[in-house]
């Protein structure tokens, strides 16, 4: 998109909640970011607007056959107070593999790049200060069209908001209790799991409910089609640490290729640690734990970066995992990875931009 963005700011900003008192995903800064897209136009007037609703047609496509995508990323203010986006070259990048799996128009790179510098720039004031606070962003494609008939819409919405959020650890990283769920599956082989499309959400939420109600926090999804392999955990990626390897599923579509994931991997290979991404049934990670070999599991994501998993609860059978504290690895990651996004260790590989 070459035309110039327009810039409406807002004359009422709202009061700026305390960074102690942040939550997730309640509170939202002053200013949005829009373009549209028609067939003929191609995307166009890329503005910036006072935060609000939006105005869609009881028949837009999105609301009845969920032509969506969407991402997440997070700006951190760093100890040296500079605002710090964390791989947003790469949240792009899967926006625009999830664009071409729900058959959108993807946005340009350098244009979705530049619509987040322009957002997180106006809005800077809105990055919290506390440390483990950020600026969640988020960037959402949705289907216009007003039309009832099954196929690609001709006209979409792009809209990119950010709300500040509170630490994910408020005390400290603590293990969590999930349930590894043979009932219920979330993506199939040939499906859309490794899309960020709204439907996956809807699709993951009956199982999560039934493991909150039973007291996990999360769900471990097994694979589709033989509910065998270990595939995600929640909306996080999964690693398992069995002797001296570390596992984690590969990407085939099922899963989301996470950037939290991609960060750890990277990481790990550079410390010398045997990394293998393969498939791995639960039962490999049932016996392994029966032979004391199951030393740490953890997820990766943009929400928690690193969280441990204390427990796994499979067919009524408990696995306690390192006694239920944090391992040595998984915190050595989380670590590592705050760490550069907070500006408080060095950033050899260039994955944070500066806002
Ligand atoms: C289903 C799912 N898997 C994995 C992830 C982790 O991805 P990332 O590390 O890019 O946040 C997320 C969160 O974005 C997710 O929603």
């Amino acid at each position: 998109m070459s035309e110039a963005i327009r810039i409406n700011k807002t004359t009422a900003p709202k009061p700026k909640p305390k960074d102690a008192e942040l939550g997730f995903g309640q509170i939202f800064t002053d200013h949005m970011f829009l373009a549209d897209f028609q067939e003929e136009k191609g995307w166009y007037d890329p503005r910036v607007e006072p935060y609000g609703p939006i105005a869609l047609d009881p028949a837009a496509a999105v609301l009845h056959y969920a032509q969506s995508i969407f991402d997440g990323l997070k700006a951190f203010r760093g100890v040296d107070g500079k605002v710090r986006l964390f791989r947003p070259q790469k949240h792009v990048e899967r926006m625009q593999s999830s664009a071409r799996r729900l058959c959108i128009p993807p946005l340009d790179p350098a244009f979705a790049l530049q619509s987040i510098t322009t957002l997180v720039g106006i809005d800077r004031d809105w990055v919290p200060r506390m440390m483990g606070t950020s600026l969640y962003i988020r960037p959402t494609i949705i289907a216009s069209e007003a039309f009832l008939g099954v196929r690609p819409a001709k006209s979409y919405l792009y809209f990119l908001i950010l709300s500040p959020v509170g630490a994910y650890y408020p005390e400290g990283m603590a293990p969590v209790k999930i349930l590894v769920v043979d009932k219920f599956v979330r993506a199939v082989d040939g499906g859309m799991g490794g899309a960020k499309t709204a439907g996956n959400y809807a699709a993951s939420l009956y199982a999560s409910e039934e493991a909150k109600h039973a007291g996990f926090t999360q769900v471990l999804w097994l694979d589709g089609v033989h509910r065998k392999y270990i595939d995600e955990v929640g909306t996080m990626n999964i690693m398992v640490k069995i002797g001296d390897e570390i596992v984690t599923p590969p990407l085939t579509g099922t899963i989301l290729p996470g950037v939290t994931r991609d960060s750890a991997l990277h990481l790990m290979r550079r410390w010398g640690l045997r990394v293998s991404e393969r498939q791995i049934s639960i039962d490999e990670v049932t016996e392994a734990h029966q032979r004391g070999r199951l030393e740490e599991v953890w997820g990766t994501g943009t929400a928690a970066v690193i969280s441990p998993v204390g427990e796994l609860s499979y067919q009524g059978q408990r696995m306690i995992i390192n006694g239920g504290k944090i391992g040595p690895l998984t915190q050595r990651l989380y670590d590592a990875i705050v760490g550069i996004q907070y500006g408080q260790s060095p950033d050899p590989e260039g994955w944070t931009v500066e806002v």
